[in-house]
């Protein structure tokens, strides 16, 4: 079976760059992204690739070459799911805000929705992939909206969880560790496995593309997930050791990392995990635990997220404690609000809730992120609903510049680990805050003993605090 014609539903941080990649490795196969977000559709067809919905290095070319060609974005769901052979499934899995597993199950609303649309659309037999991260066995919900139209259409359901993270998207879809393909272990299910194959062997390594089973392919990127966050919540839990003995986190991350069973990657402590992903999957693991009465499994796996919240809490904690316990009209400058570099994306962001804890405390924030904008850092705030929108606005200000941001500042706070922030001038940033000038470092990428130098209090995370 050989694929001619590609619709993705969901043109968000998955979809747009993992369409945009498959369009431009296999240039004969039509791809259409269909979004019921028409703002977004129309950003990714916007004519300034500098205006895509999505920032990512790179993404740029890959669209500019593709788009047009055989890469469309567009509005017209019916249409796409009706003219393609493989639709694939990429929209939001949120955790549950209401209901039974509110705040821990994902919301597969938006996905029984989607196969709903393509129950009642399609008229030919389809392939229906699940790009979505996804509890272990929607599948088989999927199939069972599919399979009972009662209009003859044969469907096969493929699990083909995405691994990008931001930030580093087109590098990790051009060269992905794997890619994992879950099918039935029927003659059509290996067909329909084949089918998709076929299309990332376009670019990818045979070796590289690892079939399984349906079950053992949802139930891998909730257990990539979980492995890569426990990681970061491990780091982070040896961070407050660290600072409260006198050892230094990136020593230990180095000792330990050069051990080949650990490895060294996935080690840098931080203010905590943002992003999408983590929280959200890890809870979900959590839920399918206790729905299976796996009690002690949930528990061991939801410390990693409460282990997160721990080391959020305490970096805001800090900040008041070491402001002489108070920050009641001071003005902190936050450099980042992204979950991480290289990404205009914030769910999650660790800067969202020190932000909170502070704003609660009175303080004044100023906030310079390179990529996110003014709305949308109030949008994260606004929707806590901690306070309201006008005291956001009235305590929190945006500045798109840094030596602006950081004009009488207290202290200054680094939230995200973009790059540029090495390369300010120290001097000229220490010289415009008031004294003592305090910098605390949550994402240890600053050189402390040169900023004390220069006569910065310094607390970095996972370090004793210079002066
Ligand atoms: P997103 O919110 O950026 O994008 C989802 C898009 O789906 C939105 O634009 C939304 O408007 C659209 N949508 C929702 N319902 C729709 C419908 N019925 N018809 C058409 N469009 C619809 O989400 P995302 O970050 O791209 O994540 C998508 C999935 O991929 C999630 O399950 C997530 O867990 C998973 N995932 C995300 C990442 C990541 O780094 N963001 C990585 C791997 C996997
Ligand atoms: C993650 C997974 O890595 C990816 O495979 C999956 O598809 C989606 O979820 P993402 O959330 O985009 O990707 O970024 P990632 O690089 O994993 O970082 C997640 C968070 O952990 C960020 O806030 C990051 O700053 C933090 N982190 C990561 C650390 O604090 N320390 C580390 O050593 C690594």
């Amino acid at each position: 079976m050989t694929i001619k014609n590609i619709c993705c539903i969901g043109a968000g941080y998955v979809g747009g760059p993992t369409m945009s990649v498959i369009a431009q490795k296999c240039p004969n196969i039509k791809v259409t992204v269909v979004d019921i977000n028409e703002d977004r559709i129309a950003a990714w067809n916007h004519k300034d690739l500098s205006r895509l919905p999505v920032y990512e290095p790179g993404l740029d070319k890959v669209v500019e070459e593709a788009r047009g060609r055989n890469l469309f974005f567009s509005t017209e769901v019916d249409k796409a799911i009706n003219d393609a052979d493989m639709i694939f499934i990429s929209v939001n899995t949120p955790t549950k805000t209401y209901g039974k597993g509110k705040g821990m199950a994902a919301d597969l609303k938006y996905i029984e929705l989607c196969a709903r649309q393509i129950a009642r659309v399609a008229k030919q037999d389809k392939i229906v992939v699940e790009k979505s991260t996804l509890p272990v066995r929607t599948a088989s919900a999927i199939k069972s909206i599919l399979e009972n139209t009662g209009n003859g259409v044969q469907f096969q359901i493929l699990s083909n969880p995405e691994f990008l993270a931001e930030g580093t998207a087109v590098q990790d879809l051009l060269h992905p560790d794997r890619v994992l393909i879950g099918g039935d272990t029927t003659q059509e299910g290996q067909k329909a496995i084949q089918a998709l194959v076929d299309i990332y062997a376009n670019w990818i390594p045979n070796e590289r593309i690892l079939t399984t089973n349906v079950w053992s392919s949802e139930l891998s990127k909730l257990t990539a997930n979980a492995f890569l966050a426990q990681r970061v919540s491990s780091i982070n839990a040896m961070s407050v050791i660290c600072e409260n003995t006198g050892a230094d986190i990136n020593e230990v991350s180095k000792a330990i990392g050069m051990d080949s069973r650990i490895g060294p990657k996935f080690l840098k402590a931080s203010v905590g995990f943002g992003g999408s992903c983590f929280q959200k999957d890890i809870l979900n693991l959590v839920y399918i635990a206790k729905t299976y009465g796996l009690d002690e499994v949930a528990d061991y796996w939801e410390q990693v997220v409460l282990m997160n919240d721990y080391q959020k809490n305490r970096f805001s904690d800090n900040i008041v404690s070491t402001l002489y316990n108070t920050v009641s009209g001071k003005k902190i400058t936050f450099f980042g609000w992204a979950f991480k570099k290289d990404t205009n994306d914030t769910r999650e962001s660790a800067a969202i809730k020190v932000a909170d804890n502070l704003l609660s405390e009175k303080a004044n924030l100023s906030v310079y992120d390179p990529k996110v904008t003014e709305e949308r850092i109030y949008a994260d705030l606004d929707y806590l609903n901690s306070r309201s929108e006008e005291e956001n606005r009235k305590l929190l200000k945006v500045q798109n510049n840094p030596y602006n941001a950081i004009k009488n500042s207290h202290a200054i706070a680094i939230l995200t680990e973009w790059d540029e922030f090495k390369t300010y001038d120290w001097q000229k940033i220490y010289d415009n805050m008031h004294k003592p000038a305090f910098i605390f470092d949550g994402r240890g990428i600053l050189d402390t003993k040169a900023l004390s130098k220069i006569g910065f209090i310094c607390y970095k995370i996972g370090s004793a605090t210079t002066v």
